[in-house]
């Protein structure tokens, strides 16, 4: 996208002090902005603008002008965001225990994101328990077609009448289910016709990984995965990293390793697709073996933004220490 000739001339800034206020070059005009992040979405508001411009170049020149800004400072903070994978695990029953005893510590924490991915059956009494502690509810799956004779599937509608997330592509439906990578993009794209937010799984197995092909299995994942998703809805996805090898085992991949994945391989494929501001605002969750002791060195490396947990999700003890690291990390990360 350019600008028109009318309108290139405003699309030379200076930033002053104090930051949030710019002036264009190209005119007396003074651009007042404003803008917060969360859920790791820009919201801005423009205070004034006094001059002139088409719809389009007015639109381009507010983009132009928060993109500069938050990559020239360094501004961009992603909001960690921790989520349980209960996986089958936990009765309607079970799952109220669990919440009873994590709910009260969870919410007391709000600079993460938090949520959790019951069985479809016990969504209804989590998302009822959840109200007003701030954490999302989410599924672990979801059929891409909207209705019909589909024996034991769910429709992206009906999860997203109670859930606010769905988990998508995740190793154990790839192995077990014969999902695939053309199958996690008509997931994914119904998802978020639906309005949901996705968590969309990749990571190599132990093969793939010994045989030096991480990036390739990622890469393929991700291109197929995510083919024909927007910029816009890119602001709706999350994209966790776990890589199979480390899923169940006690092995998490290493901070660096995993960081290495992370920064090297999926942003630069994030942003070929949707541009440099774009993806430096989605998430990258890592996932696989997360623990208690080992979260907050991964929370504090430079693109993990997160985790899917498994095991450790299925006690309040673990999972509310994993948030707490988090939380820790993310008060770390702001400071610097
Ligand atoms: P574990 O944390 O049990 O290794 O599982 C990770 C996972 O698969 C989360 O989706």
């Amino acid at each position: 996208m350019v600008p028109c000739k009318r309108c290139a001339p405003f699309f030379v800034f200076k930033r002053i002090h104090p930051p949030k206020t710019l002036i264009c070059k190209g005119s007396p005009a003074q651009l007042q902005l404003y803008y917060s992040m969360d859920h790791g979405g820009i919201f801005y508001k423009i205070e004034s603008l006094f001059f002139k411009k088409c719809k389009f170049c007015q639109d381009l020149l507010v983009k132009s002008v928060i993109e500069n800004y938050l990559i020239e400072t360094g501004e961009i903070m992603r909001k960690i965001f921790v989520a349980g994978n209960w996986k089958m695990n936990k009765t309607i029953a079970e799952a109220q225990d669990l919440l009873e005893a994590m709910l009260p510590q969870l919410a007391e924490i709000d600079n993460v994101e938090k949520g959790v991915a019951p069985v479809y059956l016990a969504i209804p009494s989590v998302v009822e328990q959840c109200r007003e502690s701030g954490v999302k509810v989410g599924a672990q799956n979801v059929f891409w077609e909207a209705s019909g004779a589909y024996t034991g599937e769910v429709a992206p509608a009906m999860v997203a009448e109670v859930c606010d997330f769905v988990i998508v592509g995740h190793s154990e439906r790839r192995k077990y289910f014969g999902e695939t990578d053309e199958t996690v993009n008509k997931r994914l794209k119904a998802a978020l016709a639906a309005g949901l937010e996705v968590i969309v799984c990749v990571g190599e197995t132990l093969e793939e990984n010994e045989a030096g092909l991480t990036a390739a299995v990622v890469t393929r994942q991700l291109t197929e995965g995510l083919a024909g998703i927007t910029e816009a809805q890119a602001a709706k996805i999350t994209i966790a990293y776990e890589p199979v090898w480390a899923i169940g085992t006690g092995l998490a991949a290493t901070p660096e390793d995993a960081n290495r994945v992370h920064k090297d391989v999926i942003r630069p494929l994030l942003k070929q697709q949707f541009g440099k501001l774009t993806s430096q605002q989605m998430r990258i969750q890592y996932g696989g073996s997360i623990t208690a002791d080992n979260a907050a060195e991964l929370f504090a490396m430079s693109d993990i933004d997160g985790g899917l947990v498994g095991g450790a999700s299925l006690k309040a003890d673990s999972f509310v220490a994993i948030v707490q690291a988090a939380s820790k990390v993310a008060l770390e990360k702001k400071e610097l």
